[in-house]
């Protein structure tokens, strides 16, 4: 393994950001940093902090899957305060800033499957788990829960071994998971500033979507919707094109791609 295990100075250490992991909460193990960052950020705790481990014993995913946080892997929940009409990038920025840092780092293209499971040649490499606290139009706060298999061997996991990849896989070599998560914390402050500059995200998260063009299975809940992913609106959501030529609007919902 490398010698690049994380500590709060190694991570803090010249940070160029302004507020995001300017604060940090660093644990060996945790059952999930979501728990750890929900609950600071119901205690008061100030926009940018970040609560990381080096792994996660019950990982959350999205629609109430567990997540598999192995030591190697990156597992990180950053708390932001944004206002009612940013929410809907949180899903752009997060996905947006691991590509970009993974691009930077291990030099890897990447793609991202709607709404934001981060892609190395159609294998996932990160997952994305948002959960906000809105009362009315008021956003308490926002907790981003991002996992990035990093040094994870995936063979050593039956259940995800043929959809899912890592960092050392793909480059047949160890990547500096420090170097990842300072880099992914630059990236995601300058996306999330850009939002009250009126720089949207939108666009570079749309032209990312490897989604976009392809025949698709949406499942939505109980429902099952099949087409082709037309576009995505500013607002996240996707516009599926049916086979009777009508479009349906899609919010949320886990896709696969059909044949
Ligand atoms: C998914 O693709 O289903 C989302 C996975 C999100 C995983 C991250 S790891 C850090 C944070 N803590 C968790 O328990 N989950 C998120």
């Amino acid at each position: 393994m490398l010698s690049d295990s994380f500590s709060l100075s190694s991570i803090t250490r010249g940070l160029s950001t302004r507020f995001i992991g300017q604060r940090v909460i660093y644990l060996p193990s945790v059952t999930s940093t979501m728990d750890v960052a929900r609950e600071e950020a119901q205690g008061g705790a100030p926009e940018g902090t970040i609560v990381v481990a080096d792994e996660q014993t019950a990982g959350k995913g999205r629609l109430k899957r567990s997540w598999l946080s192995p030591q190697g892997s990156i597992a990180l929940s950053l708390i932001l305060r944004p206002s009612r009409a940013q929410l809907s990038s949180l899903i752009m920025i997060a996905s947006v800033a691991v590509s970009r840092s993974i691009e930077q780092v291990a030099g890897l293209k990447t793609q991202i499957k709607w709404p934001n499971d981060v892609l190395i040649e159609g294998r996932k490499v990160c997952g994305i788990l948002i959960e906000n606290n809105v009362v009315g139009e008021k956003v308490h706060y926002s907790v981003i829960g991002i996992g990035i298999n990093v040094n994870v061997s995936t063979a050593t996991f039956p259940e995800i071994q043929t959809i899912a990849t890592s960092l050392s896989e793909e480059l047949s070599r160890e990547v500096s998971r420090l170097n990842v998560l300072r880099s992914l914390l630059v990236e995601a402050e300058k996306l999330y500033l850009g939002l009250s500059n009126s720089t949207p995200v939108y666009h570079q998260w749309r032209d990312r979507l490897m989604t976009l063009g392809k025949e698709v299975r949406v499942k939505v809940g109980e429902e099952t919707h099949e087409g082709v992913a037309e576009s995505v609106g500013p607002d996240g959501s996707l516009w599926l094109r049916r086979s009777d030529g009508s479009l349906t609007k899609i919010i949320a919902g886990d896709v696969t791609l059909r044949g």
